[in-house]
């Protein structure tokens, strides 16, 4: 390969993220929200694109938005950046506080991209196995911190893909032992009891850094829109690495109207929820194991067929869900998120024709 060609030697076999976005009557595969946000939200949206000079840059501080969502969290607009999706939200951390000379910690098996992330950003990974439960295992984490100094911690809660939730005082543990930043990404975080957001603020939490997203339970993975909370050195350290005017002026739209359905979003959180329930009851009754869960999917495991025929026999019936198994800890693992009644109803004649 000509060498005007060649790829930053860290990132050669790198092969970019890789989530099947095949055709499917069913989607069950990426943990969206199953319905679309409100009427009222089309409604005052399309209200607010009107007003929009589409000649003019967006707003760079996106101060509205930060307003809106510093109320919503009862903190200043300092300690709030917005960027696009949560993803773009942890690459301005680590492209802030990692870099080549510095480490990520991260407690396998968690979301991918953390660590894709991290790679991206040069970063070398540290990495503690969880616990047979899929918690972070303390002892695993003490030792990790006090070997490897991470400079960002990451906590996932609710981990995406083994769906369970860390309690506050397991977050309260490891803030108290991490050297550097503890990232806790919530995106799932308002199917949980707890937030870690309840602990900004507090003495020995200046490090704490809480991720969420619109894209799960506000409904609006299209909008691709992310923020964090944290201490305003940390917001005003993301805020230099963004590029300019990266939060384009719809998408900082689409988040203030969102904002003002907050009773919607939760009347979608609660139905979700009790949709969780009737499919974990179902799955009770199949032969796969299955994992409790705080978020909008559930791990499950078929006791008698590998993953990768079961996931292949539910795409012939047109239902599309997430094969975790290429991973050695989730060997035998698949991931399905929680959809409507109609879309559980199928995901489950499905998956039982595929057992049989
Ligand atoms: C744990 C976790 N964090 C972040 C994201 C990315 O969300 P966003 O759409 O905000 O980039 C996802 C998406 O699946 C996720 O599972």
């Amino acid at each position: 390969m000509s060498p005007l060609v060649a790829r930053r030697d860290d990132l050669v076999s790198l092969e970019g993220y890789h989530s099947p976005q095949v055709p499917a009557e069913v989607r069950l595969n990426t943990n969206e929200s199953p319905l679309p946000p409100p009427a009222g939200w089309a409604e005052a949206f399309g209200a607010e694109v009107a007003r929009i000079a589409p000649n003019r840059y967006p707003d760079r501080g996106a101060d509205d938005l930060r307003r809106a969502l510093a109320e919503l969290h009862g903190v200043s607009p300092s300690e709030v950046f917005c960027a696009n999706g949560s993803n773009e939200v942890i690459q301005c951390l680590l492209l802030a506080f990692g870099g080549p000379d510095r480490l990520v910690a991260t407690f396998e098996p968690t979301y991918a991209l953390h660590s894709f992330i991290a790679r991206l950003t040069a970063t070398p990974i540290a990495s503690a196995p969880r616990d047979a439960r899929f918690g972070v295992d303390v002892d695993a984490a003490k030792a990790l911190f006090e070997e490897r100094r991470p400079a960002v911690t990451f906590l996932c809660s609710p981990n995406n893909p083994t769906a369970n939730a860390d309690p506050p005082e397991l977050v309260e543990r490891i803030l108290s032992m991490a050297p550097g930043l503890v990232v806790v990404d919530e995106a799932y975080g308002q199917f949980a009891q707890a937030s870690a957001a309840a602990l900004l603020g507090r003495a020995g939490a200046e490090g704490l850094v809480v991720v969420r997203t619109f894209s799960k339970t506000w409904a609006m993975a299209a909008a691709r829109l992310g923020y964090l909370l944290a201490d305003r050195e940390i917001v005003e350290a993301a805020q230099a690495v963004a590029l300019p005017y990266h939060l384009s002026a719809y998408t900082q739209a689409a988040g203030l109207c969102a904002l003002r359905f907050r009773p919607e979003m939760e009347a979608r959180v609660a139905l979700v929820a009790e949709q969780r329930g009737r499919l974990a009851a179902a799955l009770a009754g199949l032969d796969v194991e299955q994992w409790p869960s705080d978020a909008n999917f559930i791990l499950f495991r078929p006791r008698a067929r590998s993953a990768k025929e079961v996931w292949q026999g539910l795409l012939e019936r047109s239902v599309l869900i997430r094969d975790v198994s290429g991973r050695d800890e989730l060997a035998g693992c698949l991931r399905v998120t929680v959809g409507t009644a109609a879309e559980n109803d199928r995901f489950l004649a499905a998956l039982e024709a595929c057992l049989r």
